[in-house]
C-alpha cells in the first residue's frame, strides 16, 4: 500500500528524481511510475516544447526576451491517458520532435532564462495538485519546484559512465562517435547545469542519492519502489 501524504491537502504522493543527463533518469522515472500506477512528468519535455517553438519562430536564442515572449505564448498540455504522457504543444502533438538535435540544443538556451523557469516551475506545481500522485523527473524538482516531497532522489553516475551509455546509445543508432568527445561535452554541460543562477542542478538537501554507476535500470528501478513503499504515512 502506497502512503499517501498531507501535501497538497492530502490528495497524494509526489516523487521527485533529479540529476544530470546520463543518469538514465527519464527511463527509471518512468518504470518507476508505471510500477507504482503513479503519473510520470518529463519536465524536459517543457523546456525542449518551448525550444521547439522558437526554432520554428527562428528566434534567436541568445535573446532571453524573445524566448520569454514566446514561452508565454506556448500553451504546453500532456495527455495524462497515455503511458508517457502526449505532449501537446499550442494543440499540436510534439512528443516525437522534442528528442531532436534541434529541439534538444535550444531547450539549453530555454533553461537559463528566469522568466521561463518561473512559469514553468508554477505549471509543474498546478500538474502536482491536479493529479495527486506524481514521479517527477528533472534538475530542480526536490529543490524548487517540490521542496515538501515525501520521497526524493538524485540519480548520478561517473562521468565517464555517463559517457560510456550515450557512445553507446548513440552507436546503436548508427552514429559515428568518439568516447573523449562526448565525455567532455557531458562535463562541459555539467558545469553549465551546476552554475546557472535558477534552478541549477543541486543535491536537493534531504534527497537520497543513488550512485547508478554499478547498477542495472532494473536494479535502480526496484530500490526506489522499495523505498517509497517503505515511506510511512
Ligand atoms: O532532461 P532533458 O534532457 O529532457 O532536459 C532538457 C533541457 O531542459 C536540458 O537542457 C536541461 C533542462 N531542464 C531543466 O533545466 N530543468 C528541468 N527541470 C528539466 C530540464
Amino acid at each position: 500500500m502506497i502512503a499517501r501524504t498531507a501535501m497538497d491537502g492530502g490528495k497524494g504522493m509526489v516523487i521527485t528524481i533529479d540529476g544530470p543527463a546520463g543518469t538514465g533518469k527519464s527511463s527509471v522515472a518512468l518504470a518507476v511510475a508505471e510500477r507504482l500506477k503513479f503519473d510520470f512528468l518529463d519536465t524536459g519535455a517543457m523546456y525542449r516544447a518551448i525550444g521547439l517553438e522558437a526554432v520554428h519562430r527562428n528566434a534567436n536564442l541568445e535573446d532571453p526576451r524573445e524566448l520569454a515572449f514566446i514561452a508565454k505564448h506556448c500553451k504546453i498540455e500532456f495527455e495524462w491517458s497515455k503511458h508517457p504522457p502526449g505532449v501537446l504543444l499550442n494543440g499540436d502533438q510534439v512528443g516525437h520532435l522534442l528528442r531532436g538535435s534541434e529541439a534538444t540544443r535550444a531547450a539549453s538556451y530555454v533553461a537559463v532564462v528566469p522568466a521561463i523557469r518561473e512559469q514553468l516551475v508554477q505549471q509543474q506545481r498546478a500538474i502536482g495538485k491536479e493529479r495527486g500522485n506524481l514521479v517527477t523527473e528533472g534538475r530542480d524538482q526536490g529543490s524548487i519546484v517540490f521542496p515538501d516531497a515525501p520521497c526524493k532522489f538524485y540519480l548520478d553516475a561517473t562521468p565517464h559512465e555517463r559517457a560510456r551509455r550515450r557512445v553507446a546509445q548513440l552507436r546503436a543508432r548508427g552514429e559515428i562517435v568518439d568516447f573523449n568527445e562526448i565525455l567532455d561535452q557531458i562535463e562541459s554541460r555539467d558545469r553549465r547545469d551546476q552554475s546557472r543562477s535558477v534552478g541549477p542542478l543541486a543535491v536537493p538537501q534531504d534527497a537520497e542519492i543513488v550512485d547508478t554507476t554499478n547498477m542495472t535500470q532494473s536494479q535502480v528501478v526496484d530500490h526506489i519502489v522499495d523505498r517509497v513503499r517503505s515511506v510511512k504515512v
